[in-house]
């Protein structure tokens, strides 16, 4: 084949990759620039084609333009965010990885390809503006508690404070059990101090609540408290959100504060740390050690005296063992850790639970339970929780609103989860008449495994993902049933 035809080819799998690509030979004279790419820049693929890389992008210097670094001094740049103004003055914000492409140690060409993220940045701006909105906001008395809960629902970002969403107290924590007292223990001594905190527990076990206790339960509690969910931000968007944004070599760029400037003084709740990129772990480490930030595309050193509090929903050892969680990063983090059991775990407090929430949902429904009839309190013990506290305060809720008997919850205001229902009606129905133990119990995974297919609209990979096995065994015995 001709180089001609090699260019052809060249050409056409880009086009079809989708992927903005511009490649300049060894003396920096374009030989590729595909559609995408001009779209992106707003220069014509014939204006570019052909011509030598300074005539074209004249405004850029050599020393901040990618593909020149590439070219001269065989630098290597992966995923790097950049933001300029295209000729047309809009601001585009790109994701950038540039090579230099090198045939018997010459460099005969350097590539780059861009991937637009226009858009998510503008969605990480809007975030972090109403960060700033909302903290003028919680400074202002006048704020009622509903504006600050509707901005709460952007996208897992959460600021508390006077006026703002939540406030939890220790006095807010309730259980007596020996365990779970132990890490109310701990959280408490971890106000005396600044160090991080590590908690681990499943969803709805109280993780905010004990992270949010500590912050307003120590120093830091007149000083911001911020959190962000490392897993509702798409990853190429957090370290800006975490860390900043700065214009770098480019005019027009955003200069803004990240959600460590933010907290300066306070407190940063990171939820899901594990979600954070692998590689934005070991950055996150540094900013502990060194304690001081900088901006994404900045080149100064910001200092940042921030506590940080961790949370993780899985085990520590099996996130590390999944490569979820950097094991450097997690003894860092680690220095209080708190393990909050679930709510089965510590069914004893159960009763006192659902005591507290009626009391919160008399005054919010006006209702006058004074009571938990015995069968329904059964019930209530007997279950198993999945969603923890979180979820026996809403089976409260619903029951509390609505109640058939005007002061006594009975067994029959408990609504709780099909698959309770199910097994349980089974366990009582089993009679034992010519049915063997294990016909029995297959009755019951056939059930489970129906209802859980059904609320799944028929999904079979996210089934075997809630039921806690492979998707190949669940296969199996959708056949074996004949389910599907
Ligand atoms: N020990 C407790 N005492 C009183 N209320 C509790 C307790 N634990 C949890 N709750 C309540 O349960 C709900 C869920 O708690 P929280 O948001 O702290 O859970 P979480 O562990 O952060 O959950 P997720 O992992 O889903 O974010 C909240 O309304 C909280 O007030
Ligand atoms: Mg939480």
């Amino acid at each position: 084949m001709r180089g001609k035809d090699y260019m052809a080819v060249l050409r056409a799998v880009t086009e079809v990759m989708g992927e903005a690509i511009h490649i300049v030979d060894a003396s920096g004279k374009t030989i590729l620039y595909n559609e995408a790419m001009a779209q992106l820049e707003k220069i014509s693929v014939e204006d570019a084609l052909g011509k030598p890389f300074r005539q074209v992008f004249g405004n850029i210097p050599e020393s901040e333009s990618t593909l020149y670094q590439a070219l001269v001094n065989r630098q290597e740049i992966r995923n790097k965010q950049q933001t300029y103004l295209n000729i047309y003055g809009k601001q585009v914000t790109t994701i950038n990885t540039t090579i230099p492409i090198i045939v018997d140690d010459r460099v005969v060409a350097a590539m780059e390809v861009a991937r637009d993220i226009t858009e998510l940045k503008d969605m990480s701006d809007k975030i972090l503006s109403l960060q700033d909105s909302i903290s003028a906001g919680s400074r202002d008395e006048s704020l009622d508690a509903k504006a600050g809960a509707a901005v709460g629902a952007e996208p897992g970002t959460v600021r508390t404070g006077p006026g703002g969403i939540r406030q939890y107290h220790f006095s807010d924590i309730i259980g007596e059990d020996p365990g779970f007292l132990q890490a109310v223990d701990r959280a408490m001594r971890a106000t005396t101090n600044t160090a991080s905190v590590f908690i681990y527990g499943e969803t709805g076990t109280g993780k905010e609540l004990f992270a949010q206790s500590i912050h307003y339960g120590g120093k830091r509690q007149n000083k911001p408290f911020l959190a962000q969910n490392c897993a509702a931000i798409p990853e190429s968007l957090l370290e800006g959100i975490l860390f900043g944004t700065e214009k770098g070599g480019f005019t027009g760029a955003v200069d803004r504060a990240g959600l460590f400037e933010q907290a300066n003084g306070g407190t940063l709740l990171l939820d899901e740390v594990s979600a954070m990129p692998y590689e934005l772990q070991s950055k996150l480490l540094r900013v502990l050690q060194e304690k001081y930030i900088r901006r994404v595309g900045g080149s100064k050193d910001i200092l940042v005296d921030v506590r940080i509090i961790a949370t993780v929903n899985e085990t520590p050892q099996e996130l590390i063992e999944r490569g979820a969680l950097r094991p450097d990063l997690y003894y860092r983090l680690n220095v209080i850790g708190i393990t909050l059991p679930p709510l089965r775990e510590r069914r004893g407090d159960i009763p006192i639970l659902a005591d507290r929430f009626i009391k919160k949902y008399n005054d919010e429904y006006e209702r006058e339970i004074w009571m938990i009839a015995e069968p329904a309190l059964e019930k209530l013990k007997n279950y198993s929780y999945p969603g923890n506290v979180r979820e026996l305060e809403n089976i409260i809720m619903s029951a509390v609103s609505m109640a058939e008997e005007e002061h006594v919850l009975t067994e029959r205001d408990i609504m709780l989860q099909q698959e309770y229902h199910e097994s349980h009606s089974r366990v009582s129905e089993f009679s034992q008449e010519g049915e063997s133990l294990a016909e029995y119990l297959a009755g019951i995974e056939q059930s489970v495994i129906r209802q859980y297919l059904t609320s799944n609209g028929g999904n079979v990979t996210k089934t075997a993902k809630d039921l806690g096995m492979l998707r190949q065994n669940l296969q199996h015995k959708l056949k074996k049933y004949e389910i599907v």
